[in-house]
């Protein structure tokens, strides 16, 4: 059994793994400022499940002190994860997200513990990733094989693996802070041998994500169904494609690198969904009404967002060749579970999105 720091431990993922690597039997502890708006609400899950909760912030190094001294792992899930807001204010962006993640790494490394980050697909360009032709069908869009030169990291069916290009074009303030906080994390694999090991999600889902409409859309289609708030497709005709993946196998996959962090550590992985798991915004809605009995009908803002994609597939080939890892839960299953999860904390829910 292993000892497990959970940075942003109170939010949609750290929250997530709290309770998977908990339930597993490990000995977990949760830190996280509560600045994601409902992450406070998970306060009283800690004390049920005996996990004791650090309220502190990754950018002040002495929040780091009173951390526990025997710690294997450290799981960063802490992070301004918008790629919209980060519009808003770069300078928070860019520190909260790499000079905080500068502290923990100096934390695992002090501690000689294992660091585990979340890193996104929002590293790379989105000139990059739309530069290839598609097609329009009726309910989403889909890439062109045929009219598609070979590209390193790029397969028109399985999507980007860790080796398409970063560089280049746009990638969102957000994007930018995470290309940093990525590098940073190869850097210190390197420079001062912390096992460190980097994941580029996809789109992440699940129960518990206070989702909004500038970031955690999969939830956020449910969670508008249920208290009828309004929806609009921004750009690409809501036929943008999106791989999904559940938060439960992105602790699974969690644990496998743990479990095998000398054959991993210093390594990148692409990891969503996949292209068994893709889903456009169009195709969320006919699934969201059908789960819900609702007859949701978005609005279309004609411009796509900034540095958008028109399609991403996370090609995760590598985690399944080093560690066995495929995700398990089908787009169904899973958005259902997150459909339950709304009728189950309606009030909560009710109070947190009325104001
Ligand atoms: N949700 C997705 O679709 C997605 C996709 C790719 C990557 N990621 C990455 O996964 C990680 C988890 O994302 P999430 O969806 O759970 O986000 P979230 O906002 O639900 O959780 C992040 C948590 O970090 C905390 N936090 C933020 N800044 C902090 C700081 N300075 N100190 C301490 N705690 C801080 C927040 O209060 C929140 O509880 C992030 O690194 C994000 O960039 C998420």
């Amino acid at each position: 059994m292993s000892k497990i720091i959970i940075l942003g431990g109170a939010g949609f993922l750290g929250m997530n793994c709290v309770r998977y690597f908990r339930e597993a039997g490990h000995t977990v502890w949760a830190f996280d400022n509560l600045v994601r708006r409902g992450s406070e609400l998970n306060l009283p899950e800690f004390r049920r499940l005996g996990v004791e909760f650090f309220h502190g912030d990754v950018r002040n190094k002495e929040d780091f002190v009173t951390l526990p001294k025997g710690v294997d792992f450290v799981l960063d899930c802490s992070a301004q994860p918008s790629a919209i807001d980060g519009y808003n204010n770069p300078t928070f962006d860019l520190t909260n997200n790499t000079y905080g993640l500068v502290n923990a790494l100096e934390f695992a490394r002090e501690r000689g513990a294992g660091f585990l980050f979340c890193s996104t697909n929002r590293v790379y360009s989105a000139d990059r990733v739309n530069a290839f032709a598609t097609k329009e069908e009726e309910t989403r869009w889909v890439w062109d094989a045929s009219r598609i030169p070979p590209t390193r990291g790029f397969d028109p069916v399985r999507g980007y693996s860790q080796e398409f290009d970063v560089d280049g074009g746009a990638h969102s303030v957000y994007g930018l802070s995470k290309i940093c906080a990525d590098l940073i994390c190869q850097e210190w694999a390197r420079a001062f041998d912390v096992p460190t090991v980097v994941n580029r999600f996809g789109v992440l889902a699940g129960p518990g994500q206070f989702g909004k409409c500038a970031q955690g859309w999969v939830a956020w289609w449910a969670i508008a169904a249920h208290f009828d708030f309004p929806l609009q497709y921004i750009g690409w005709k809501g036929k943008q494609v999106r791989d999904i993946l559940f938060a439960e196998d992105a602790c699974r996959l969690f644990e496998l690198e743990m479990k095998n962090i000398g054959a991993v550590k210093g390594q990148v992985f692409n990891a969503g969904g996949g292209a068994e798991n893709t889903l456009s915004l169009l195709e969320a809605t006919a699934l969201v009404n059908e789960l819900t009995g609702k007859k949701m009908t978005p609005g279309l803002a004609p411009e796509p967002r900034t540095a958008d994609f028109q399609i991403w597939v996370s090609d995760y080939r590598k985690a399944t060749d080093a560690l066995g890892w495929r995700p398990q839960i089908d787009l169904r299953t899973g958005y259902q579970s997150i459909v339950e999860w709304v009728r189950r904390e309606e009030s909560a829910l009710r109070g947190l999105y009325a104001s």
